[in-house]
């Protein structure tokens, strides 16, 4: 019987050499006449161990990694192909430690299959979840993803199907379904991995998604940075046009539903929805203010459901396995799971999906193995360049919107970026106005001007000029941009700001400290 070998076609191990090694893999099986196919597979997720090599074999698939090219010939030599053993032998895949401790529902083929296999997918249970949205009234769709209690994974936490619901009883020739992919934060690639490698999961959500609200065309608007992301899901989009998933008559269920690509230059406020659809319509990039939401009046005027990635890729298991199994999972108002990206300087970065409610201590220390650099953790940033740095004193905060919230952070896209105790929070917190003040859109006074006064500011405290009147005055200006500003980017940037401030006082009080220059 052919052997399968499975090498990541995904951006992460293809930036280590995965290309190389399928080429000297490839290469090396047609010299030695072996029967091994070479299936190349999304990433399951192990960055740290990527090129993640895995072999199928009687007892279940055993891993190699991180393989290089120059291995290939002694990992053959040591009976690769029947599971046999190397130095860079990991053993079975599904008992590696990170993997064996992850509650996969999102992202439970990822790394599995071939993502542009329609057949891999549906072996894998893939299409359960549309067949049966096809078989249902839309509002039955809509309550079944509103009892879930899934929210939305993109930042603000919103339940999806309210937003449905509001779309659905929306008057409008036309409605759309955005899927949002611009992925701007740091430290997180949940989105990319998704469309890398498991693409048809985001086009069976998106279609359930239409089917639901009455839109038959949907978008995924992704950015340019992300080439083999597009690539996949413009590839796996002809196939299930071409296999009836996508088209007139949706598996044959005589409702019609379609979708494509779109690909902005890449700028973090054209995550935002508003900016995001103006982008999307060939417009500048700029907030619009609401009301009205993108639910009455989104794209070119229609109602439109703005999601998530990973909000829609969560559909299909609730439409396969029900509300009451994803709801299982989780804490409070936080059910189902998330997909945790570790990030910065840690051991073991990647990305852990599991069901809410995991202390950070716990995803840091245990998970992640802690800093890379073998350095004390200083300070973790949770929820991209908008969310707040958290001491080490708040690593037992459960993975939950509330009770982030409750400590002044927020989850966002759920990365994670470690520091460890070299890093100097002043300068973090000058970067995250730094930061504002190139991304901003300009149309609100507050993020425009105000985080430009506070690079000036954060340099005056570093420089030593009145520390204690600037350092008020910091604050003061986190509190005008915080309840002044028009959307989040501005509202949010004082979160890394201020935590910095409340949480590492003593970098703000840089010595030798000099008199006023007047
Ligand atoms: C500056 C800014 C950037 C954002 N970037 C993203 C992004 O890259 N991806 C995303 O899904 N949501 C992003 N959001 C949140 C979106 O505005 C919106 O809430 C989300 O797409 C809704 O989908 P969800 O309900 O599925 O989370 C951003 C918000 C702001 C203010
Ligand atoms: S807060 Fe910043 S990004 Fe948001 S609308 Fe105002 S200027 Fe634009």
């Amino acid at each position: 019987m052919t052997t399968k070998i499975y090498i990541p076609r995904d951006a992460a191990a293809l930036a280590l050499g995965a290309d190389k090694v399928a080429k000297a893999m490839e290469d090396a099986i047609a010299a030695r006449g072996l029967d091994v196919t070479i299936v190349r597979n999304g990433s399951r997720g192990l960055h740290w161990l990527e090129p993640l090599v895995e072999v199928e074999t009687s007892e279940g698939r055993v891993a190699y990694g991180p393989v290089r090219a120059r291995d290939v010939a002694s990992l053959l030599d040591a009976g690769l192909v029947a599971g046999g053993d190397h130095a860079l032998c990991l053993g079975k895949t599904e008992d590696i430690p990170f993997l064996k401790q992850q509650t996969r529902l999102t992202f439970a083929r990822c790394g599995v299959i071939d993502p542009v296999s329609l057949d891999d997918y549906r072996s894998h249970g893939g299409l359960r979840g549309l067949e049966n949205a096809i078989a249902m009234e839309p509002m039955a769709i809509v309550a079944q993803v509103t009892e879930s209690g899934l929210r939305g994974r993109g930042g603000a936490g919103f339940p999806t199907g309210i937003k449905w619901k509001t779309v659905l009883e929306a008057a409008g020739e036309r409605k759309y379904i955005v899927c949002n992919a611009d992925e701007g934060d740091s430290g997180t690639f949940a989105d990319r991995m998704i469309m890398e490698g498991d693409p048809f999961v985001l086009i069976e959500g998106m279609a359930i998604s239409g089917i639901a609200t009455g839109a038959t065309k949907g978008f995924i608007y992704t950015r340019s940075e992300y080439p083999h992301a597009i690539a996949t899901m413009a590839q796996a989009i002809e196939i299930a046009r071409a296999a009836g998933v996508l088209g007139q008559s949706v598996l044959g269920s005589g409702r019609a539903f379609d979708m494509e690509v779109r690909t902005g230059a890449g700028a973090y406020v054209c995550g935002e929805e508003t900016a995001l659809l103006n982008s999307l319509e060939g417009k500048r990039g700029i907030v619009r203010a609401k009301p009205p939401l993108p639910a009455h009046k989104g794209l070119f005027d229609c109602p439109t459901v703005i999601n998530n990635v990973i909000s829609l890729a969560s559909v299909p298991i609730i439409m396969d396995k029900g509300a009451a199994f994803y709801r299982d999972f989780g804490m409070g108002r936080s059910r189902g799971t998330i997909p945790i990206q570790i990030a910065g300087n840690v051991r073991h970065s990647g990305l852990f999906e599991t069901a809410f409610g995991l202390p950070l201590g716990e995803i840091i220390d245990h998970i992640g193995g802690g800093t890379a650099s073998g350095r004390p953790v200083k300070a973790v940033q949770v929820g991209g360049p908008l969310g707040a740095y958290f001491p080490r004193a708040l690593f037992d905060t459960p993975f939950d919107y509330e009770a982030f919230a409750a400590r002044d952070g927020l989850i966002g896209h759920a990365g994670i970026v470690v520091f460890d105790d070299t890093a100097d929070m002043l300068k973090q917190a000058r970067f995250a106005m730094e930061f504002c003040a190139i991304e901003s859109c300009g149309k609100c006074t507050p993020c425009r001007i105000g985080s430009i006064r506070g690079v000036e500011v954060a340099d005056k405290i570093a420089a030593g000029i009145e520390p204690e009147k600037n350092r008020e005055l910091l604050a003061d200006l986190c509190n005008t941009m915080k309840f002044g500003s028009l959307c989040a980017l501005g509202g949010f940037t004082p979160y890394p700001v201020v935590s910095a401030m409340t949480h590492f006082p003593d970098d703000f009080r840089p010595a030798p400290l000099v008199e006023a220059a007047e």
